[in-house]
């Protein structure tokens, strides 16, 4: 049958994108996704928010086609401005999840081989909904402080790029943030060789520490920016909603594309969100979760430093999920994940396989404390750390 799929397909299906779902084995800790802690999720406001939708003098159960979003997007309008960012309601598109924000983006811009650039690495879900357009990628490798921009400029020079991939707050997968100064030569360089930004933003209230930096959205004076957002990591995945900005040419060519995949967000979703935010202190709540991430933070980076291995460095995550483990060039960690630390230590993390488009980075991984206890954080370091050390003595060997 595999003949007769369109020739994208068999890109999307080695996206790896099945890795960041949960394990059977009853023993694994599981570092793997990008989850919410599940502890953390409003259950009873949103469930307060759900009723008061469904019990309300109009039925919420109909197509809304049109004006349905109307006073969500006044909120994530609000929300976005206290944030230094302004965006008109009339510019904001609610979408399913961001997710859907990424395909969109791609449908209406990527045609195949166009060049897209990418952070190395970058955000597994973004490669699976780019792949399907089969840009040519660039990859340009992550620092400390964000993207190499010396290096995106010489492929802004050599090459015909059309938009740019970045996740500037706690980067999914590396946990780093982008300094201002490049945020803002970023923006320079977009404007000067003539490229579009997709900014992907799902983490960027999630800060455990340090003072926020401008979105690349609130710098950008050509409208070159398009921001996605998500509900998903600060209220509940399960809603599906997030939102996306543009400019005006490109938002309603995204609003039409929309329609022809969805029709419309669940307009029931939608409702129940604008309930919870109109009648909720989501400032009260975010306050909580930061809190909350900032405590497994502080325990993964203590349980990092007392027992992995000297080969082993990562990085230190001002917020967001996730820190990123970097071993010597010649370890493939994927490898090491499917002989020893899944069989043998019952621990997994996302190896960098698959977080980068040529697929041939194989000495990170992504590591997430989000959705794991602190006694798992614990023993699942220890785990990992005699895991890697076995590895590594079987793979020098
Ligand atoms: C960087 C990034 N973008 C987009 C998404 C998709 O999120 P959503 O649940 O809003 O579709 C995720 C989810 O993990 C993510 O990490």
């Amino acid at each position: 049958m595999e003949e007769e799929f369109a020739s994208r397909v068999s890109l999307t299906s080695k996206s790896g994108l099945n890795a960041i779902y949960p394990s059977r084995d009853p023993e694994m800790i599981s570092f793997t996704g990008g989850f919410p802690d599940a502890n953390l999720f409003p259950t009873q406001e949103l469930g307060n928010s759900f009723q008061n939708v469904i019990g309300g003098a109009q039925t919420p159960f109909q197509y809304q086609i049109g004006q349905e979003s109307e006073p969500l997007r006044e909120q994530i309008s609000k929300l976005l401005a206290a944030d230094g960012t302004q965006v008109s309601p009339s510019k904001i598109m609610v979408t399913q999840g961001a997710q859907q924000g990424l395909d969109l983006v791609a449908k209406l811009l990527i045609n195949k081989g166009d060049g897209l650039v990418v952070e190395g690495p970058t955000y597994i879900g973004a490669l699976a909904a780019f792949d399907a357009y089969e840009p040519t990628y660039y990859t340009v490798e992550m620092e400390e402080d964000g993207m190499n921009l010396a290096d995106l400029k010489k492929i802004l020079i050599q090459q015909q790029v059309k938009l740019i991939y970045t996740i500037p707050d706690f980067q999914n997968p590396t946990g780093t943030v982008m300094s201002l100064a490049k945020r803002k030569q970023l923006i320079e360089l977009a404007n000067r060789y003539n490229v579009l930004i997709i900014e992907d933003a799902p983490y960027r209230w999630l800060r455990y520490e340090g003072k926020s930096l401008p979105t690349l959205k609130s710098l950008d004076t050509q409208d070159r920016v398009i921001q996605l957002g998500s509900f998903s990591k600060i209220l509940a995945p399960a809603l599906r909603l997030g939102w996306l900005t543009a400019g005006k040419g490109l938002f309603e060519r995204l609003q039409e594309l929309k329609g022809g995949s969805d029709l419309e967000t669940s307009s029931l979703m939608i409702q129940t969100v604008n309930y919870y935010l109109t009648h909720y202190d989501l400032d009260a709540h975010l306050n909580q979760l930061q809190k909350s991430y900032q405590v497994k933070r502080n325990a993964m980076m203590t349980a990092m430093e007392n027992y992995l291995p000297d080969f082993a460095h990562y990085t230190r995550p001002q917020g967001g999920f996730f820190t990123w483990l970097t071993v010597p060039k010649d370890l493939d960690l994927e490898k090491i994940q499917n002989s020893q630390l899944k069989p043998n230590f019952h621990v997994m993390m996302i190896p960098s396989t698959n977080l980068f488009p040529d697929k041939k980075h194989c000495n990170g991984a992504r590591i997430s404390f989000s959705n794991v206890t602190l006694s798992q954080i614990d023993s699942g370091i220890q785990r990992l750390a005699n895991g890697l050390s076995s590895g590594y003595q079987k793979q020098s060997v």
